[in-house]
């Protein structure tokens, strides 16, 4: 059965239908008179049939908090590109990333031992494996992509069926058997943000025993004024040639503008040398044992940087940070410049005119982050130097980065 079969046997389902388990991994149909027994190939297949199911069951015609908040063609891609091997591979083999996960979920392996643990988004199934060798009883490993299937193949072919179990859904639509002790995921996107996945993440703690652990535990998101005369430069010289007044006989200036104003909403993701940063780092802190999913749909964040050289600043640059707390040891990873590189960089979001300001006087302003039915955000920045008045800002679209 695949996801379309699924999608058939939800619409049969709206009609007067019966059904029952049978065994481990069949379903008793009964439609009008006839009745047919569904067997699945594999406990993943069985169990998103079964989900799809409950759903209609349930007779929810609202949509899950997830398709209330994602346009379907934004979905659809999204989850297409995480059910490709090669894209679970990128992740897999950024060795920060994945090294530091097995070292925070090992060196606390006494809050796994003999746990229930929620994996969200479990991919490939790493760290449901993860969260095995540390001890745990029993891991649910939810994954919304196709990928699902090859987790399931992963845990049968590492004899851990026992152990893991795959739920082929979105953590809003699936259901689990029992609350968890920890949950587990790998819910950052580039500039933390974006993909919109921390608030799946965050959705994750209805499942949450209470005293439960969240891993990551929280994060930080850090941001500093730059100076790059050279990028800003190059994002204008991309621009220039729409300046082309006889391009194959055609006029193409008349597009110019938009082509400066369309590079420029584009966040910049590569990494810099850490000399460019003109004062030091303010952070914002997005707890997750305490945040909200709907805190994320708006992020303000003010800033006052006392600026420790004079000369143009042409933007701010972001990174961030999460920290994996256990009760034995508390375990960083860390995305920031002067740390080996991984695959989120950083990220700078260019100003439209640069300010210049002076050694020892103030950048003040704000940061919002405004979230999108595209899983990621608007960016609106507002700076002003407050001892000359200057005034400068930008609107950034994080779905379209520059790379
Ligand atoms: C950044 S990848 C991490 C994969 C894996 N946990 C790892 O660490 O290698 C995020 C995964 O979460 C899945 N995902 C994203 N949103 C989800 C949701 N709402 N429900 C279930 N899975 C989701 C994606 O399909 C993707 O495979």
């Amino acid at each position: 059965m695949d996801a379309d079969g699924v999608c058939v046997f939800k619409c049969l389902v709206n009609r007067s239908t019966e059904y029952c388990r049978v065994g481990k991994q069949s379903v008793l149909i009964t439609l009008g008179y006839k009745s047919a027994l569904l067997q699945f190939k594999s406990q993943v297949e069985y169990n998103a049939f079964s989900n799809a199911l409950k759903v209609c069951g349930s007779q929810k015609k609202e949509k899950s908090v997830f398709s209330q908040r994602t346009d379907e063609a934004s979905a659809v891609q999204y989850f297409q590109f995480y059910g490709c091997l090669s894209q679970q591979q990128n992740m897999m083999q950024d060795f920060v990333r994945t090294a530091t996960y097995h070292r925070a979920i090992l060196q606390n392996h006494m809050d796994f031992k003999d746990k229930v643990v929620l994996d969200v988004g479990c991919g490939s199934g790493i760290l449901s494996f993860f969260a095995v060798q540390a001890g745990a009883r029993k891991v649910y490993a939810v994954e919304a992509s196709s990928m699902a299937r090859y987790a399931e193949l992963l845990v049968r072919s590492n004899n851990l069926s026992d152990k893991i179990t795959v739920l082929f859904g979105k953590i809003e639509e699936v259901s689990l058997p029992e609350n968890v002790d920890v949950v587990i995921s790998e819910p950052m996107g580039y500039m933390l943000f974006n993909e919109r996945m921390l608030e799946s993440y965050l959705h994750s703690k209805k499942w949450l025993k209470s005293n439960g652990m969240m891993f990551p535990t929280y994060s930080d998101i850090h941001m500093a004024p730059f100076s790059d005369e050279h990028l800003y430069m190059e994002h204008y010289s991309r621009a220039n040639f729409w300046y082309q007044e006889c391009f194959y006989g055609v006029n193409l200036f008349s597009l110019r503008n938009a082509a400066v104003d369309e590079y420029f909403q584009q966040p910049i993701v590569d990494t810099f040398d850490v000399k460019i940063l003109m004062a030091r780092t303010v952070k914002y802190t997005v707890n997750f044992l305490e945040a909200d999913e709907e805190d994320l749909h708006r992020v303000e964040i003010p800033f006052i940087f006392q600026m420790m050289q004079s000369g143009l600043i042409h933007g701010l640059a972001f990174w961030f940070d999460v920290a994996f707390v256990g009760s034995q040891v508390t375990v960083w990873l860390s995305t920031a410049p002067t740390e080996p590189l991984t695959h989120w960089y950083q990220v700078r979001c260019l100003l439209q005119t640069p300010l210049f300001a002076k050694e020892g006087e103030t950048l003040s302003g704000k940061v919002l982050f405004v979230a999108n039915k595209r899983q990621s955000y608007d960016i609106q920045i507002m700076a002003m130097v407050d001892q000359t008045g200057l005034k400068s800002g930008n609107v950034l679209d994080l779905k379209n980065p520059f790379f």
